[in-house]
């Protein structure tokens, strides 16, 4: 039997206060909220979902780096870090396998630093602006990838 494709998702600084952070922006859902939709389309879709969140730089790049072997896919919503981390963009480049940036907010209409990502030249792919809906986007986008491959 084929082993079950293995997503990671990881989540970046102050994502674990969404649901009263900035709902004007970010929306009203939790990531617990957020997370559950996506495991839910992991299940139906036969994939695992690991999910993580962390404030803390340091150990989102230890994530990065113990993913290699261990997950097909990673799915990074790197939130502040995007925009000044070096160690983050260089660990995303040495995992091997596929990887997706999300954000909730389209960053490109808000302050000019959001408009720079250190971690977009280093990712498969990326999907902002559509809320809690771009982490459905990012996931069912892997699904109907790897079944069409
Ligand atoms: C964010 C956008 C970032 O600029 C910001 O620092 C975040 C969230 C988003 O999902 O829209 O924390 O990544």
């Amino acid at each position: 039997m084929a082993e079950r494709l293995k997503i990671l998702a990881i989540n970046g600084p102050n994502l674990n206060m969404l649901g009263t952070r900035e709902p004007e922006i970010y929306g009203a859902q939790t990531l617990a909220d957020i997370e559950a939709r996506c495991r839910s389309i992991c299940e139906e879709g036969g994939a695992e979902l690991e999910w993580m969140q962390s404030n803390s730089e340091a150990e989102i790049v230890s994530l990065v780096q113990q993913a290699a072997g261990n997950a097909d896919w990673i799915v990074i919503n790197a939130a502040g870090l995007t925009h000044v981390s070096v160690p983050l963009r260089d660990a995303l480049a040495l995992y091997p396998g596929r990887k997706i940036e999300i954000h909730l907010s389209n960053v490109h209409k808000r302050e000019s630093f959001r408009d720079h990502s250190m971690i977009s030249a280093v990712v498969d792919g990326v999907v902002l602006g559509f809320g809690a809906m771009s982490y459905v986007m990012a996931i069912r986008g892997i699904l109907e990838m790897v079944r069409e491959s």
